[in-house]
């Protein structure tokens, strides 16, 4: 018997980020949409916890404990007093490394997958608690959809959303490491006032209507010019998505995956096509948003 799980990958359509906090985390108002790109987890009872990937970037993912999955399974099992005795098989299709929660995703689609495969009979609430211990993104994995998160971005507020919006990414030549992200935003910021972190009523107004030009008009990411200022070459990926007609081209939350919104799927194909050939990137894929989270299949 095994239960598999299918969790997408994130874009976050705001990243607002307040100063450093004494726990070295940092303050968020981060609006994420979940967009059609996904990996797949399945869980089968084994001797011992073992974890095996496929995909294209299947090299990078560790196999051992530190996997988000891994992690997911013990939390899970501790809480239950039993053993964490799962093959944990992910089939990869979310960039690693590449801030679209692919590590998330794992950890989400994991979760469910033991709590479905032992009856554990965890509650979403105690779901989404395992899922905020184990990432400050993890529980957005779960829920899917649009939401607002606070706090690290682990506390979360659904969003409606008025419509489908179509994307383009890009993906880099290498990854970015999220506290290298965080670490340089803070150097950044040295010797001046970071504001609270606010979600834009304005983007919160276009997604809710649908509509697409407003949403461009207010996205943002305050983690773009430390992704920029680590991996500047991301610079000529934008530009080559804005060339081609993104209406708007931005850092997928701490990089390197660049994303790109397009009025529609005609226009999402120019974009993908442009970034293809323009060299800058690694590979180029469409997905459109939002979508469902961690689902049982
Ligand atoms: O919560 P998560 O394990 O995904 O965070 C990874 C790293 O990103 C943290 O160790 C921290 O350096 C940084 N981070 C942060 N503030 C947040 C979320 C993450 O500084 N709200």
């Amino acid at each position: 018997m095994s239960v598999t799980v299918r969790v997408p990958a994130k874009v976050n359509v705001q990243l607002a980020v307040g100063a450093a906090r004494a726990d070295g985390f940092h303050d968020l108002a981060n609006v994420f949409l979940a967009v059609g790109l996904y990996d797949e987890v399945t869980v089968t009872p084994a001797e011992e916890l073992r974890i095996t990937c496929v995909g294209p970037d299947a090299d990078q993912v560790p196999l051992d404990r530190t996997n988000l999955a891994a992690r997911a399974a013990i939390a899970l099992a501790a809480r239950r007093g039993i053993e964490p005795a799962v093959h944990l098989h992910i089939a990869k299709d979310i960039p690693v490394a590449g801030g679209m929660a692919g590590g998330s995703a794992d950890g989400a689609g994991a979760l469910l997958a033991c709590n479905a495969l032992w009856n554990a009979g965890a509650s979403r609430a105690e779901l989404l608690a395992i899922c905020a211990e184990l990432g400050s993104d993890v529980p957005f994995s779960l829920v899917g959809g649009a939401a607002l998160g606070v706090g690290r971005g682990e506390r979360l507020t659904a969003l409606e959303v008025g419509g489908t919006f179509h994307w383009v990414f890009a993906m880099a030549g290498r990854g970015l490491s999220t506290p290298a992200v965080f670490g340089e935003f803070d150097r950044l910021a040295q010797g001046r006032e970071i504001p609270e972190p606010v979600a834009s009523a304005e983007l919160l107004q276009a997604l809710a209507k649908g509509d697409v030009d407003a949403l461009a008009g207010a996205v943002s990411n305050d983690l773009q010019p430390a992704a920029l200022s680590l991996f500047p070459e991301l610079a000529d990926t934008l530009a080559a998505g804005r060339g081609a007609g993104a209406l708007a081209a931005l850092v997928s939350g701490s990089g390197p995956t660049t994303a790109f919104l397009a009025r529609d799927a005609e226009s999402a194909e120019k974009v993908a096509a442009a970034l293809r050939a323009s060299g800058t990137c690694r590979a180029v894929r469409m997905a459109q948003g939002p979508v469902a989270g961690a689902t049982v299949l």
